[in-house]
């Protein structure tokens, strides 16, 4: 498809969305590179809904011999954020261990929240399955408290439904 992304000109969060997904999926279908497809990604969201920090951990094996898997960073739009995060850690890896969509509204709030940036106030952290087993995640930060809901996380869960197809 041609690489630029219509954006709603709306400030209603679910019109931007709906408008978002299925470009989403034409952006990614046909290609089957996994680093392309999530660089892509990450940039129309953070195109479309101006988040403060958008991206992806993927499940790696650890690189000390006798490890055994962690998150590591994937593609992602924002300021540099940590590299790695062991499974039930942080917000990503509660969300891994726990194998569902975490929303939290303050992250000072959330136990163990790993905060790459001070400016990070609320974060929405979703699962990607391959397998029945957790491939990755997507990790949505803002810089205001309490900024994601259910209309996110609706929406984002179809992207990783999308996500599931190439992983
Ligand atoms: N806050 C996340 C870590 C990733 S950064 O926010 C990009 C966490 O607690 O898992």
């Amino acid at each position: 498809m041609a690489e630029n992304l219509i954006i709603a000109e709306t400030t209603n969060k679910a019109d931007r969305y709906k408008t978002l997904v299925p470009q989403i999926d034409a952006l990614v279908s046909g290609e089957p590179d996994l680093v392309a497809n999530l660089s892509n990604i990450a940039a129309a969201l953070r195109q479309t809904m101006n988040y403060f920090w958008v991206g992806f951990y993927l499940v790696k094996d650890k690189a000390m011999p006798a490890g055994r898997q962690e998150l590591v960073l994937g593609p992602f739009q924002g300021p540099i954020a940590c590299t790695r995060i062991a499974f039930g850690k942080g917000v990503c890896g509660a969300c891994w261990k726990e194998k569902k969509v975490m929303l939290v509204p303050n992250v000072y709030e959330f136990p163990g929240h790993i905060a790459c940036s001070s400016d990070s106030k609320s974060e929405i952290v979703l699962p990607a399955f391959k397998n029945g087993e957790v491939a990755l995640v997507l990790d949505v930060d803002s810089d205001r408290l309490n900024d994601f809901d259910e209309t996110d996380q609706h929406y984002l869960t179809q992207v990783m439904n999308i996500i599931e197809k190439f992983i």
